[in-house]
């Protein structure tokens, strides 16, 4: 979500009638975006079975890590949101888990990698690293890179990647196959695609669905201008990167 409380705000209207048995949170919660507060205030209330797992970003404004590895943006950002968040809020952040954490013997979340929280994971041979030393799960959701996509492992030792694009897109997933599939994020796309991006795993239909939805981008962007933080935060947004 990176703080945008107006693009998590229209995802929730999206999916306000929809029964999850769980929803999975991949970090990031804050950084960016203006509305930090309001966005871990959603979490702690959403209704049902939570899981999250801490991101970078949560770990800079947590001041677990001292952010010497972000650009000036995002350092600013990051020191922004520590001085905003309430205390109690400010204290959910520097809790959340480190992932990756095991959602059922078989489906695990993480932030950037299983293998450790802050890789990026782009090309096939990240994938090919993940599959060979995190033989755990056959399903792992991923986030951090902010681009919607799927790497599946075929029987044959064959990986197959996939940048996910449009307002939505199913896999149908097959036996004998692993996969690790990134939902996009919901506050920062970087896809080019301005939207918010989230995806409904059906573990009964064996089915994953992208989803993308539009959101008040300009009052976001407004919260950011007005708020002091750098305003290339705010032109990003509607540009999707
Ligand atoms: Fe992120």
């Amino acid at each position: 979500m990176h703080g945008n409380w107006d693009a998590f705000a229209a995802v929730l209207r999206r999916v306000r009638r929809k029964r999850f048995d769980a929803t999975l949170v991949l970090g990031d919660l804050v950084g960016y975006g203006a509305g930090p507060n309001q966005v871990v205030e959603a979490v702690k209330n959403l209704e049902g079975t939570v899981h999250v797992v801490r991101g970078n970003h949560d770990k800079v404004v947590a001041e677990l890590e001292d952010g010497s590895n972000f650009n000036q943006p995002a350092l600013a950002a990051a020191r922004w949101t520590t001085d905003r968040l309430t205390p109690a809020n400010l204290r959910y952040v520097r809790e959340m888990p480190l992932g990756p954490v095991a959602i059922t013997d078989d489906m695990h979340i993480c932030h950037g990698s299983p293998l450790d929280e802050d890789t990026y994971v782009f090309s096939i041979y990240d994938a090919y690293e993940i599959f060979s030393n995190y033989p755990e799960a056959s399903v792992i959701f991923f986030g951090h890179t902010h681009i919607p996509s799927r790497f599946v492992l075929h029987s044959k030792g064959t990986i197959e990647v996939a940048v996910v694009q449009g307002e939505s897109a199913v896999l149908h997933m097959e036996e004998g196959k692993r996969y690790l599939l990134n939902p996009g994020s919901i506050g920062q796309p970087r896809d080019r695609d301005p939207r918010a991006a989230y995806l409904i795993y059906d573990s009964e239909a064996r089915t994953v669905r992208w989803q993308r939805v539009d959101y008040a981008i300009s009052k976001a962007q407004e919260r950011i201008v007005r708020s002091g933080l750098p305003k290339v935060l705010a032109d990003r947004l509607s540009l999707g990167i």
